[in-house]
């Protein structure tokens, strides 16, 4: 029963992930959905309502970068859920924590996540940003914004985000050398500490690459 709503649930969220770029296809959310399950078993979350909050967690995404932030898609994806999930024979507080995990999972717009499925959701997606899944997205991102490749002198202040120096570097100083110290779970942090120290020692071996020492 639970396994075959899972799977309608599933089928729908892919139908939002049409034409996305490579950074915010539907391969994220798989991801997600992998790393929050495996954080929800540690912590001892809801596998349920966690996973059909991955699965529609970003659904609105397309959208707000078509109105170019001008609409938040946590908020925006909330409300589409919930109206998924009145399709279905569910509790009120399954709904509640799936639509709460939904609305809290991004860090900009100041819901904080309050249960323990929304906490394993929040780091799960944080967690797709860094290691080398963060270091393939970067790159990507880089080149679909006409980026150039490298700089390591990059200065922050000097530049800006979206331009031709926004590279997979600087976002690395800007942000996701950054993330790990967002992270809410034991088992979150733990990935983290990991994942970032990863990056570390991936920008600054390709640093000396690029300057002939390596
Ligand atoms: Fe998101
Ligand atoms: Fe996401």
């Amino acid at each position: 029963m639970k396994k075959n709503i899972i799977l309608k649930i599933e089928k729908e969220a892919k139908k939002y992930f049409k034409g996305a770029d490579g950074c915010h296809d539907f391969s994220h959310i798989e991801r997600v959905r992998n790393l929050a399950l495996r954080i929800g078993k540690k912590e001892k979350a809801d596998l349920f309502v966690l996973e059909i909050a991955a699965l529609l967690h970003d659904i609105k995404k397309k959208e707000e970068m078509k109105f170019k932030g001008l609409i938040c898609h946590a908020e925006h994806g909330a409300k589409a859920a919930r109206k998924i999930l009145d399709k279905y024979n569910l509790d009120k507080k399954t709904i509640e924590n799936i639509v709460h995990s939904i609305e809290a999972h991004r860090y900009r717009n100041n819901i904080f996540p309050n249960t323990i499925e929304a906490k394993a959701l929040f780091d799960a997606d944080k967690l797709d940003s860094i290691g080398a899944v963060g270091i393939g997205r970067d790159f990507l991102f880089a080149g679909e914004i006409g980026a150039k490749f490298h700089d390591p002198n990059v200065n922050i202040k000097k530049t800006k985000e979206y331009s031709k120096d926004d590279t997979a570097y600087r976002e690395f100083l800007v942000k996701l050398s950054k993330i790990k110290s967002q992270i809410i779970t034991k088992e979150g942090k733990r990935i983290a500490k990991e994942r970032h120290g990863y990056m570390v020692e991936f920008f600054n071996r390709l640093n000396k690459e690029v300057n002939g020492i390596l």
